[in-house]
């Protein structure tokens, strides 16, 4: 979440980290300081094997709190810290969390602090876990993992890359931002606060796949789902915002509270986008807009014959580059781009090109980013000259939240005086 308007809604909120042992208990630190930023009173729990990387008082000095280690320890000020420590947090956090915790957990063993912390709390569990890649694809990691997601503990998946022993693949520690960014949901979710950074802004955004008509029975399309523009939808007006959203072909369910207009081909959809477009101060285009639709579609069902046949395809209307083009000083203009090679640079090509305030690029090449997943992993150029920010793989609902974060940074930036506002055909400075 962005920390400066965070930091009232999360002022005192009851966080409990829990850090284990692995290279990665140094990037507690940073989860810590950003749960602090956003407002939260943070305690740290460690376990014995986490101290031989990070020594307790690292974790003293940045909370100003007793690091517990053992509740037995003659130095603890409360002897039975296990049982007020747990029962007194809102959110405890793993992280990093090792096979040996999340195997503790699962099976109910409380042989130290932390597992008996966990077993005696009531509150929400986040754990983000952090290991050797073939410690995190065990069957037996797997199956723990899966019975604390039964549990109703909420995980955030390792990320992907090279480990410290030099192994390549899943296990490395999420990003600290990510795992303060889940955090901060779910103490928004259970204390049913939600930052109102988007009220008053009006929000168009397309989302799914169009549909370009062959003859009645077939079409040219692609697998969009709808589901990360139905997110970003979803997030914007739980942050106040009015939401528009111009949907084509989607297999996702539309949530509830936004205005919904459905228009399948691209032609449809850039006539829907214009007509609500004067209404809107954020335009984001999620959809996936064909190219080219057939130059003609026929009457009737095309018949089969032996002959090969061959379909003119023409030019569709380019959406996000017509509303770009308005030049709307009052209008924030934010495009994606699926790319299947060289990501970034395409997606800067097309920043340019279409004259965007930001682009969110995916690969959708890789496994669980793009079409029709559950999760997602982006990269937010924006052209304000900040560096990108990439959003490791996470549930697309969480990338939204961050999505819209940059929203609302931009929107600062760009924002008129009230007597500037809806001036179609003006150019941004
Ligand atoms: O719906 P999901 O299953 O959740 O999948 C999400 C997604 C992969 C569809 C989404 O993350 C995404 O990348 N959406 C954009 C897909 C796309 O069409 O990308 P593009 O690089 O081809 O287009 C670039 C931008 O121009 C997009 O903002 C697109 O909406 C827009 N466009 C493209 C062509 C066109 N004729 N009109 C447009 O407005």
């Amino acid at each position: 979440m962005a920390q400066d308007t965070s930091q009232n809604v999360f002022q005192g909120k009851k966080v409990a980290l829990g850090i284990c042992g692995g290279i990665a208990a140094y990037k507690a630190a940073e989860v810590l300081r950003g749960l602090q930023k956003a407002g939260c009173a943070v305690r740290v729990a460690m376990t014995a094997r986490a101290c031989e990387f990070v020594q307790p008082l690292t974790f003293r000095a940045l909370s100003g709190e007793h690091v517990v280690v053992d509740d037995y320890a003659p130095d603890n000020p409360d002897p039975i810290a296990h049982i007020t420590f747990s029962q007194t947090v809102e959110l405890l956090i793993i992280a990093p969390a090792t096979a040996n915790i999340i195997g503790k957990f699962a099976n109910g063993i409380a042989d130290d602090f932390l597992s008996s912390t966990y077993l005696a709390s009531t509150a929400p569990v986040l754990i983000a876990p952090a290991m050797n890649t073939s410690m995190w694809e065990h069957p037996a990691t797997k199956r723990n993992v899966e019975r604390l997601k039964a549990d109703g503990v909420i995980f955030i998946e390792p990320d992907d890359g090279e480990m410290a022993c030099g192994t390549i693949g899943p296990g490395r520690l999420s990003e600290p931002e990510r795992i303060v960014a889940a955090a901060m949901e779910i103490l928004q979710t259970t204390s049913g606060v939600v930052v109102q950074d988007l009220a008053g802004e009006k929000l168009l955004i397309t989302v799914g796949a169009t549909r370009e008509p062959l003859d009645p029975v077939r079409f040219l399309s692609n697998n969009s789902s709808g589901r990360m523009g139905f997110a970003i939808a979803d997030a914007a007006r739980k942050r106040g915002a009015k939401v528009s959203v111009i949907a084509g072909s989607t297999t996702a369910e539309a949530p509830a509270g936004i205005a919904l207009i459905r228009a399948f081909s691209a032609a449809e959809m850039h006539a829907a986008v214009m007509n609500a477009l004067p209404e809107a101060s954020i335009f984001i285009g999620a959809a996936a807009v064909a190219d080219y639709r057939p130059a003609q579609s026929a009457q009737q069902k095309i018949k089969k014959t032996d002959t090969e046949i061959t379909i003119k395809l023409e030019r569709t209307e380019d959406i996000l580059a017509d509303v770009a083009a308005l030049n709307r000083d009052d209008l924030l203009v934010i495009g994606f781009a699926a790319e299947t090679e060289n990501v970034l640079a395409n997606a800067r090509e097309k920043l340019r090109r279409k004259n965007l305030d930001a682009i969110v690029a995916n690969d959708v090449m890789r496994e669980g980013v793009g079409f029709n997943t559950i999760t997602n992993e982006v990269t937010v150029i924006s052209r304000d000259g900040k560096a990108p920010i990439h959003v490791p793989l996470m549930p697309k609902t969480n990338v939204a939240t961050i999505i819209l974060d940059q929203v609302v940074r931009l929107r600062a930036r760009v924002k008129p005086t009230s007597h500037q506002r809806v001036v179609n055909g003006r150019k941004k400075a």
